[in-house]
């Protein structure tokens, strides 16, 4: 154990559902092995104030500044948890890697923010934060995201090409090519607008194994509207999207427009709606799949859309390669992405420059984040 550095990943994604967070032993290469887990919900008042906080509103500055203390707060419980059962002191812990809150995401527009509050957080847990990892991405060019894939490479690649799925909020995918630089990037939203809809609907924050959508059918002009209507999805790879492209306003538009064509029909059921954005996840990942690694031996799926069984079915259908959670490769589903930052953190204090042009567009690998010491 003492060869080993260990690190904490924090990550709290687009779905808003909470925080996800592992504590991991890194050896001197940088494999890095989980060693315990833990998580933290966001209370409804925070969750509600981040979802706001994504579209413009009044007085911005000071509700960022404390929906990003509570964010803090919320990171630390869940450092607190993870420190007890895995019965490790604080002090033995190099460094914690806490991604933030993404509230907007416009790299063509030379920025993105994810609200965060590291040095209250250092302050909280007494253990050195790295945080900020996508600003010096965008500033080089970049989409500031993904920037899993080189943690990918790390931990999945194999002698046969390999796609990594992650169905968080949005769907990020990275393509492993043996002997080739990775290439990742998202594909579209996975569980962003399904979460919505439900939402809306039902009053459940998402549709748990997909069960309330299973009840519907895909509405196929629907579908094919949703994709033909939205130029993002034709677009090239290095791309990134957010909450910014893909909210309730732009699904309802789309609705409006498909019913407005047939006014003799009835209205498209909530449940179809909600099995035709099932479909969309499914069809748009699969696409951009097909489309970048038309021979991948496998697709490796990991964030909360994994748990989502109808939307696992879902992608079996559109892909003729096997599709399984990346639990088969070593790492929990849930775990993949908070394990990431941990690695990101572990890389800042290496002083390993992280991400590429196939990747993110950026000019060149940056040394991504910052400190807050202890
Ligand atoms: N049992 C489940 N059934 C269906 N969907 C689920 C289940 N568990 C989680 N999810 C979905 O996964 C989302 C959380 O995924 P996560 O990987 O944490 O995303 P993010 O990184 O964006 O926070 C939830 O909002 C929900 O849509
Ligand atoms: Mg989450």
């Amino acid at each position: 154990m003492s060869a080993h550095s260990l690190y904490i990943g924090l990550m709290s994604g687009t779905s808003m559902d909470g925080v996800d967070a592992v504590l991991a032993a890194f050896d001197s290469t940088g494999k890095p092995h989980v060693i315990d887990r833990s998580d933290a919900a966001f209370s409804n008042a925070l969750r509600d104030e981040f979802l706001a906080l994504n579209q413009p509103g009044s007085d911005e500055l000071a509700r960022s500044a404390l929906a990003a203390n509570a964010l803090a707060e919320t990171y630390a419980r869940a450092v607190k948890q993870l420190l007890q059962r895995a019965n490790v002191d604080a002090s033995t812990i190099k460094a914690i890697g806490a991604h933030g809150q993404t509230v907007r995401h416009q790299p063509a527009l030379g920025y993105t923010i994810q609200l965060n509050a590291p040095a209250y957080l250092a302050e909280l847990t007494g253990i050195t934060v790295i945080a900020d990892f996508r600003s010096r991405d965008v500033a080089a060019g970049g989409q500031g995201a993904p920037l899993v894939p080189m943690f990918h490479t790390g931990v999945f690649a194999s002698t046969q090409t390999r796609a990594i799925l992650n169905l968080g909020g949005i769907a990020n995918v990275t393509i492993l090519q043996p002997g080739q630089d990775p290439i990742g990037f998202d594909t579209g939203p996975a569980n962003v607008l399904m979460d919505l809809w439900c939402e809306l609907h039902t009053g459940e924050p998402y549709d748990k194994q997909g069960a309330w959508g299973a009840t519907g059918k895909i509405h196929t002009e629907l579908l094919a509207h949703l994709i033909r209507s939205e130029p993002w999805f034709a677009l090239a790879a290095p791309k990134s999207t957010g909450r910014d492209l893909f909210h309730l306003a732009w699904l309802e538009n789309r609705i409006h427009h498909v019913q407005t064509l047939h006014p003799e029909q009835p209205a498209i059921t909530p449940q179809d709606i909600q099995a035709t954005l099932r479909a969309l996840t499914a069809r748009s990942a699969a696409d951009a799949i097909t489309k970048y690694a038309a021979g991948a031996s496998e697709v490796l799926v990991c964030g909360g859309g994994a748990r989502n069984a109808a939307l696992m079915t879902e992608l079996r259908q559109c892909l003729n390669c096997p599709v399984n959670p990346t639990d088969i490769a070593g790492i929990g589903t849930q775990d993949v992405e908070a394990l990431a930052f941990a690695w990101l953190a572990w890389a800042h204090q290496q002083g390993i420059a992280v991400g590429n042009p196939s990747v993110t567009g950026a000019r060149g690998a940056r040394i991504l984040g910052a400190t807050w010491p202890a």
